[in-house]
């Protein structure tokens, strides 16, 4: 399929999307959503594929949601069309998904990047979410997602005053879970993608639904969720092969990957 707001490519066995409304700053309109959505979810379709890099340009991983889009819509048409609710979709994609951030995440952009189920910084990431100075609230996560991420304290902060956080302050605070120099970012986040499609798919896929579902979850029934997953896993021929490598002091070849 054609796109023309996004570029996809493989790496191997890494599906990798790069926003690409250069003029814009990524900014995310209703097409960029569409074909970014069919896209990450062919890769999760795709048995070739094992893992998924989102990323943008040097200067913006996505500046918002698209302002001069969304500046004439009324209540009704927002309200009616459920304004967003196509981004849920992403959320519901079963391989991992990295966001590989450099430059502006701002509004709908650190929404995104938070909706992937990691984040790589570059050095000259900035995190906001803005939308206080546009007289709106955040509406693709950010008041939801981020208070998770970074607690209430500096979630206020950030919905409140439309402050950016930079790249250091990111990771101290857990939103990133690591930060790398800006012209490796891709690189770095491409390598982190790969090592993981390596493993057994299955695992990789419950280790995911595992850690989502804390978030969902008291802490009893996560408990009880992760552990059936667990035993699961003893009925597939990669869990043999794993221990068995190990106690080889072999590389392990994962039938299902
Ligand atoms: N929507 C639409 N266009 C945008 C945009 C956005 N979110 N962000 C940037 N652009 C456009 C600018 O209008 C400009 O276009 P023109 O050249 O046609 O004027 C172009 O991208 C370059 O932007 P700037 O000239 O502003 O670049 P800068 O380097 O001076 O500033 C910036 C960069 C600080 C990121 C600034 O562009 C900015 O503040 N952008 C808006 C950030 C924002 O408020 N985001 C939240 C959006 S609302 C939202 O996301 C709601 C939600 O929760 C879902």
């Amino acid at each position: 399929m054609a796109y023309e707001t996004i570029i996809t490519e493989t790496r191997g066995k890494v599906g990798l999307v790069t926003l690409n409304r250069p003029k814009a700053l990524n900014a995310l309109n209703l097409q960029l959503l569409a074909e970014l959505v069919a896209a990450v979810k062919d890769f999760d379709a795709d048995a070739g594929i094992g893992a998924v890099v989102i990323t943008g340009s040097d200067k913006a991983f996505a500046a918002g949601a698209d302002i001069k889009e969304m500046q004439a819509i009324s209540f009704a048409d927002a309200y009616l069309q459920d304004l967003f609710v196509g981004w849920e979709d992403l959320t519901r994609v079963r391989k991992p998904v990295i966001a590989a951030v450099a430059g502006y995440a701002l509004g709908g952009g650190c929404e995104l990047a938070m909706m992937c189920d990691f984040i790589i910084a570059a050095d000259t990431a900035k995190f906001g979410q803005p939308e206080i100075t546009l007289g709106v609230i955040p509406g693709m996560g950010g008041s939801q997602r981020l208070t998770r991420f970074v607690g209430k304290s500096k979630a206020m902060d950030m919905c409140l005053t439309g402050r950016m956080m930079d790249a250091a302050e990111a990771e101290r605070s857990g939103l990133v879970s690591r930060v790398v120099p800006a012209a490796e970012l891709v690189e770095e986040a491409v390598k982190a993608a790969a090592k993981i499609a390596d493993f057994s798919l299955p695992s990789v896929m419950m280790a995911k639904e595992a850690v989502n579902r804390s978030y969902e979850t008291t802490l009893a029934e996560g408990l009880r969720f992760e552990r059936r997953l667990f035993h699961s896993l003893f009925a597939l021929e990669d869990q043999k092969e794993g221990m068995t490598a190990f106690a080889e002091k072999r590389k392990p070849n994962f039938a299902n990957r």
